[in-house]
């Protein structure tokens, strides 16, 4: 069986709108939902972890859970102070006979049930895999002073998406690492790099946007409105 850990316990301070940016309507359903119905849909999917803010857990009932097609488990964990710990949290939660962990930003409403499903499939084979996509633009690294250090060579260069999916063996070392030393991440695959262990990289879509600043929440209407990803 497969546990998808779906993140959403984060301020979404950078939206500014007063309230987690994930309980915001695009097109008239909370962006959390939308993200929610693609794990619901997805047959490879046995249980969902859904890893909610400490005060939020009557809003997440009210707003999204009510109305949600329920064919499987889900569980609601209460989240951390950084994502990491959020991640944590909902890792330790999966049911431990689950097989592969895929953890998801709930902030993603445009992951498809095909990354899902080829996830699935090159973790079977590799045991940790990444969804990202070669970058467009030259990315250039600057020193605290402004000024450019170096240009690295873009034709190896990803931006990192989710989902990341792990073997739950894989994905629990990883994590209990990355407190015993300290470590910071700032996504799941990079814990598991610094084990030494190769993490597979697979194409997700320019669509799989983090939804994060006032702009994105434009851009994921016209997103749905281009017919582009399944889910209207
Ligand atoms: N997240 C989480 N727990 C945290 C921080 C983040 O579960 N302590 C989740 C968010 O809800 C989001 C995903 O991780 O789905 C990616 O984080 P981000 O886009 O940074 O969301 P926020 O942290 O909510 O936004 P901001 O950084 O602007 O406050
Ligand atoms: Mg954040």
């Amino acid at each position: 069986m497969n546990t998808a850990v779906i993140l959403a316990a984060g301020k979404g301070t950078r939206m500014n709108m007063g309230i987690n940016k994930l309980y915001l309507n695009i097109k008239g359903r909370p962006l959390l939902a939308r993200t929610l119905d693609v794990f619901f849909a997805c047959s490879s999917i046995h249980e969902i972890v859904l890893v909610i803010g400490e005060d939020e857990e009557e809003l997440c009932r009210e707003k999204i859970i009510c109305n949600m097609e329920h064919n499987k488990p889900l569980k609601l964990v209460i989240g951390g102070k950084e994502r990491q710990d959020s991640v944590y949290n909902g890792i330790k939660s999966a049911d431990k006979g689950s097989e592969l962990i895929l953890i998801h930003d709930g902030a993603r409403p445009f992951v498809t049930q095909a990354m899902i499903e080829e996830s699935i499939k090159e973790a079977k084979l590799h045991k940790a895999v990444a969804v990202g996509m070669p970058v467009k633009d030259t990315i250039k690294q600057v020193d605290g002073n402004g000024f450019i250090l170096n240009t690295p060579d873009r034709s190896g260069l990803w931006i990192a998406q989710t989902p990341q999916t792990f073997t739950l063996d894989t994905i629990v070392q990883a994590y209990e690492l990355s407190y015993r030393e300290k470590a910071a991440a700032t996504d799941d695959a990079m814990l598991v790099e610094r084990m030494g262990l190769r993490v597979r990289m697979i194409k997700g879509s320019y669509d799989n946007i983090k939804i994060t600043t006032p702009e994105d929440m434009a851009l994921a209407e016209e997103i749905l409105e281009s017919g582009r990803v399944g889910n209207v």
